[in-house]
């Protein structure tokens, strides 16, 4: 159902059963052992497609005005934005639709202290799920707050359980149809601090 465009020439699709092959290579913390399946995308894989697609978005820009969904996008934000070779404007945004590993279906937001009237904008988020975040707030910074354009970067697209028809523009990894965690994506405000994503077994 998602549709993307202008993006990358190659979309990568991270590996069902995670990086199995070379697993033995990635040190989990102790502390995560029990609680994570597989690794789905390594700490090296994840720097080189996060440089490319800095490259991608800014390429021929002078300029670009970023909103950073908070807070899963954030670690995503501060290795991107050092990647792009042009002028680069930062603000965040509050929004949140997940209580554990379920979307709540109602999307609210906190924190958004900008003005977004007549701004080209590039919404970044760590993760498409339903869709319904992000299609609220497009329309949203389209219809409220009189954007005059708003194109959206996710780092993760989970497409298996897709409600909203959204057009991603730009996309990191495919992931299969598990809870992710790690490089800034949490299970109840944890594990954003792994250096790699991976899918949760419990916690
Ligand atoms: P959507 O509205 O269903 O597309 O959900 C988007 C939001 O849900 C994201 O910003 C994430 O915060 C959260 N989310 C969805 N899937 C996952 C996941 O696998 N791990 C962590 N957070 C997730
Ligand atoms: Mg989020």
């Amino acid at each position: 159902m998602v549709k993307i465009v202008n993006n990358f020439k190659r979309t990568i699709d991270a590996p069902e059963e995670g990086i199995k092959t070379r697993a033995e290579k990635i040190s989990i913390p102790t502390f995560f052992q029990k609680r994570l399946g597989n690794v789905l995308i390594s700490e090296k894989c994840l720097k080189l497609r996060v440089k490319e697609m800095a490259k991608e978005i800014s390429r021929g820009k002078k300029e670009i005005y970023l909103i950073s969904i908070l807070k899963g996008s954030a670690v995503f934000l501060a290795d991107l934005i050092r990647d792009m070779d042009c002028d680069v404007e930062v603000d965040f945004l509050g929004a949140s639709s997940y209580i554990g590993e379920k979307s709540s279906g109602k999307i609210k937001i906190g924190f958004a202290p900008f003005d977004a009237k007549g701004k080209n904008i590039i919404l970044l988020e760590d993760i498409v799920d339903t869709g319904n975040t992000l299609s609220f707030l497009k329309s949203h910074l389209l219809k409220k707050e009189k954007a005059k354009s708003v194109k959206i970067c996710v780092l993760l697209d989970k497409p298996a359980r897709r409600e909203k028809n959204i057009e991603i523009d730009f996309v990191g990894f495919r992931v299969p149809d598990r809870f992710t965690v790690g490089y800034g994506l949490d299970y109840k405000q944890r594990c954003r601090n792994l250096p790699f994503v991976a899918t949760l077994k419990k916690y």
